[in-house]
């Protein structure tokens, strides 16, 4: 049903992404998200190809519960521009290398957005992808204890497996 989106219940982050295509960078994310233990829901919406069904779940967004929305786009990458645009909660970005200037142009159209409307822009790939998740999980914590516990923890996992070069 092109008018469709997949809901899950108590989700406090929705992941959008303009294409399945993004999927393989976005299972990061959501990775991520499980790992912190964070309830989202994931969805495949286009800005360009299914541009009503974004105005539906943007709007019924926030009254839905959701805290955040993370959003994936490609090339001329104006789906967390257009999502900004329609709902009110804060909208994290992730530029994917999609098939050209291995995602430069995905950076730009993300962080460009003139002023008024921000999204928040991570960086290109796998790497913004965990991020903007680890971020997303930041914003909860602030009123969550359980989620900054596990953020705590998972900082100081991190910072322990940093490895010290081999000496002798
Ligand atoms: C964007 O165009 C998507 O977010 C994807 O990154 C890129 C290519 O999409 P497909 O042509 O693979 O569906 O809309």
């Amino acid at each position: 049903m092109s008018d469709t989106y997949t809901t899950v219940e108590g989700a406090a982050v929705g992941v959008l992404m303009g294409s399945a295509s993004d999927w393989s960078t976005m299972q990061k994310c959501s990775e991520t998200l499980d790992q912190l233990g964070i309830t989202h829901e994931c969805n495949v919406i286009s800005a360009h190809r299914n541009p009503h069904r974004v105005a539906r779940y943007c709007e019924t967004a926030e009254a839905r519960g959701l805290r955040t929305i993370i959003c994936a786009a490609g090339g001329a990458a104006h789906l967390a521009g257009v999502v900004a645009a329609l709902t009110p909660l804060p909208v994290l970005a992730c530029p994917m290398k999609a098939w050209s200037l291995e995602g430069l142009d995905s950076l730009l159209s993300m962080a460009q957005m003139p002023k008024g409307v921000p999204v928040a822009t991570f960086a290109i790939g796998s790497a913004g992808a965990i991020n903007a998740a680890i971020f997303a999980a930041q914003m909860l914590a602030l009123s969550d204890t359980t989620v900054r516990d596990t953020l705590h923890a998972f900082r100081e996992e991190q910072s322990s497996a940093v490895q010290e070069l081999p000496r002798g």
